[in-house]
């Protein structure tokens, strides 16, 4: 055999080889007999063997990466990746609807409903039709390089499906298209999305980038397998598949990720770049499925209220039947451009929601009532029950929230009580069975002074929170303190590793930290004298404090747990403002014009910085050495023709996308915020604009087109 028909043999065997893992594992539709596979692959491995040339990373060969990893690298996603919101009720679903049509008025509105998958949501990154990063979410902005991970599992394609045309002059050169016929390999139809709804299905062009997102998820029979087996080798089995789902993509050796039994359903777009992205949902999935790619399955377009309840119910009738966990149904505004209109907030997209259905329920007996106290000081009460097994976990804890609801749902002690498990919240007691009491139950004093330091406690409200929780009024309660320093070590925070329960309840118990300012001042003998605590791992303790002084500022923020801010509007502020001490002295508009933050939050970190007692910690962690320039600060950094300037978008603009004119505007220096205010610098407005263009003409903010938007920026 000659290279030049090793290299064509090669790449049909290759283009049948992907042609069946297409029909097996995304169509589940085999096509060949196992036998026959293997017969093509062991081909295929021995022509690798003898030209070592044709191993190319997307060979069929592939999967199964070499040498396990030291560490993921981070990835950051070209576009972010956004949660769902939750419902739970036909009345909330109404009034989503109701919402969207507010936003929307007088447009028909068409929706797509697709199940919930419950799993772990990541991303793939296909460049020119080649798979070249698979991520997490993460925090939603950056998540892990998990690529070799993902490449193991048979449903997430190599290579994107190529148009037709392609594939058939890719199996012409070796004229071996009758073995693909003897191997009864599926037809053209079958590959490039037979079954999908509407049109022929033709993949067209493959973009130049793609992004896609979906959710890995461990299907209910490889679930139990993988349990079996763990337990045959004493082993801990996973609680559910999800957690399984989580633990295998989080292994650094991809050969124990491929002995897991994952698959892949994919349901969403980030960046796209080289083609024109689906103008709907519906589209979009069949796009999807003609590229290659396993899409959610049944799902269905709804014109109506009527028809979204349709389908969740006919969706609830079956989900039980699926190979793979659902917890609920996603209704998304099928229309690409209305979304662009619906925007969304911090968390999650304001077109669609989640759907939620009512959860597994166990009863059990109500032991005792126990108090937490957190980080704010609030109290929580906790039901310790009679060990109970739910939804694949055993439980013997519960959350009671507060005490009015104690009291709303009359809980007492020796109760048997419903609990719930909902999704990945923890569980909760739901409810009294009343028939169950036998008089012996007894009611639950909620403690009037903090169940750690004996403090009073006040329930007045909190910023943005009705008065209902119970806090304790100390601010040295140990309870608080201790929260607090957990919080700041904590991995989304300054990630100081040994930083965890055990230590900091030493620490503080032992006098020697009160807050985390005091962290940078431990000693290493005052650290080793303590129990359990070696030199060495004190050295490692004090490393990891070290190494803290140099997290970028987000990190920082987030650390100080202000009320009402969390990861995302951390970073969102460290974006905004240069240092710490220009977000110190920022007056609560400045704030506000951050994205992410509202007034609401913008008062909360406001008051927090007006406190003398937090001005003298900023003092004290300034003189420990900790950095307080923010690396992630984007406005006024000099550069770019928008250089300090803040946009805000609305309606649809001729040419760009959303996306793009934001990309456009970050690029050239300045930023892009959710609302108009007098800090705004310019209002780009498009067709159609919302109210957003009336506040501006109100403010007197100067109001461009995407023409003056260019040449302002200096392009074309
Ligand atoms: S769409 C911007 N569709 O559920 C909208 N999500 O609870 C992003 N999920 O983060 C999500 N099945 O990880 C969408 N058919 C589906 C889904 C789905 C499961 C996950 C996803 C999301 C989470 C929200």
């Amino acid at each position: 055999m000659t290279a030049a028909s090793a290299k064509a043999r090669h790449a049909d065997l290759a283009a049948q080889i992907r042609v069946h893992d297409h029909a097996y594992y995304v169509l589940a539709r085999p096509t060949i007999s196992d036998r026959e596979y293997d017969r093509l692959y062991h081909e295929l491995l021995e022509l690798e063997r003898q030209w070592p040339e044709l191993v190319t990373p997307d060979s069929p060969s592939q999967r199964v990466g070499g040498a396990p990893l030291a560490e993921f690298r981070p990835v950051r996603h070209a576009q972010p990746m956004q949660s769902l919101d939750n419902t739970y009720s036909q009345a909330e679903v109404k009034e989503f609807v109701g919402r969207i049509q507010r936003l929307l008025p007088g447009e028909p509105l068409e929706w797509c409903v697709e199940p919930k998958i419950d799993g772990v949501a990541v991303s793939l990154r296909y460049e020119n039709g080649r798979l070249a990063v698979a991520a997490t979410r993460g925090d939603g902005t950056t998540g892990d390089d998990i690529t070799a991970n993902l490449r193991t599992i048979r449903s997430v394609p190599l290579v994107l499906a190529h148009p037709r045309s392609e594939l058939a002059s890719r199996s012409a050169p070796g004229g071996t298209a009758k073995t693909g016929e003897e191997c009864r390999r599926p037809t053209q139809g079958d590959l490039f999305g037979a079954g999908a709804a509407g049109g022929a299905g033709q993949a067209g062009p493959i973009p130049r980038v793609l992004e896609v997102r979906g959710e890995v998820f461990l299907g209910k029979a490889g679930f139990a397998r993988l349990n079996e087996e763990r337990e045959a080798l004493g082993e801990e089995p996973f609680a559910n598949p999800r957690n399984a789902t989580a633990g295998s993509l989080k292994q650094l050796d991809p050969r124990i990720v491929a002995a897991r039994p994952l698959d892949i359903v994919l349901y969403g777009l980030g960046h796209v770049e080289g083609v024109r992205a689906p103008a709907t949902q519906i589209e979009l999935l069949d796009w999807l499925r003609a590229l290659g790619l396993r899409t959610p399955q049944p799902r269905w377009l709804c014109r109506s209220l009527d028809e979204l309840f349709e389908a969740i119910a006919s969706l609830e009738g079956q989900r039980r039947d699926f190979a793979y966990q659902t917890d609920g149904a996603v209704i998304k505004l099928n229309s690409v451009a209305l979304r662009a209109r619906c925007g969304s907030t911090s968390k999650a997209p304001r077109w669609a929601i989640a759907y939620k259905y009512a959860a597994e329920q166990a009863q059990t007996r109500l032991n005792a009532i126990t108090i937490q106290v957190g980080r704010t000081g609030a109290l929580t009460p906790v039901a310790e029950l009679e060990p109970v097994f739910l939804s694949g976990s055993t439980i013997s804890r519960a959350t009671l929230h507060n005490e009015e609801e104690l009291r709303r749902k009359d809980i007492r002690l020796g109760d048997w009580v419903v609990i719930e498990k909902a999704g990945e919240v923890i569980p909760a007691v739901v409810g009294v069975v009343l028939e169950r009491r036998n008089g012996h139950e007894k009611q639950f004093e909620f403690p009037r002074s903090c169940p750690e330091c004996k403090s009073k406690v006040s329930r007045g409200s909190v910023l943005g929170e009705a008065g209902v929780v119970w806090r304790c009024v100390n601010p040295d309660c140990p309870a608080k303190i201790r929260g607090r320093i957990e919080h700041w070590c904590s991995r989304g925070a300054m990630d100081i590793e040994g930083g965890g329960e055990v230590l900091v309840a030493q620490l503080v118990r032992n006098g020697l930290v009160r807050d985390v300012a005091d962290l940078y001042r431990l000693r290493l003998d005052e650290l080793a004298a303590l129990e359990r605590m070696g030199e060495k791992s004190a050295r490692n303790f004090l490393a990891a404090i070290e190494a803290s002084k140099r997290r970028e500022l987000s990190r920082l923020i987030f650390g100080l747990g202000i009320l009402h801010v969390g990861a995302r509007v951390a970073k969102s502020l460290a974006r905004r403002f240069a240092t710490l001490d220009d977000l110190m002295r920022a007056g609560q508009e400045h704030l506000t014009a951050t994205e992410d933050v509202g007034e609401i939050i913008a008062a909360s970190v406001y008051q927090w910085c007006s406190d003398a007692e937090n001005r003298r910690l900023i003092e004290r962690l300034r003189k420990a050495g900790l950095s307080f320039e923010s690396t992630a600060f984007q406005a006024g950094s000099g550069r770019g023709p928008f250089a300090g300037k803040s946009f805000v978008l609305t309606g649809t603009l001729p040419t760009l996308t959303r996306e793009q004119a934001t990309a456009k505007i970050e690029a050239l220096g300045g930023r892009v915020s959710g609302s108009v205010s007098k800090k705004t610098d310019f209002v780009l407005a498009g067709a159609d604009p919302g109210s957003k263009l009336a506040k501006a003409q109100k403010l007197g903010v100067r109001i461009i087109d995407e023409a003056e938007f260019r040449r302002l920026g200096g392009a074309g």
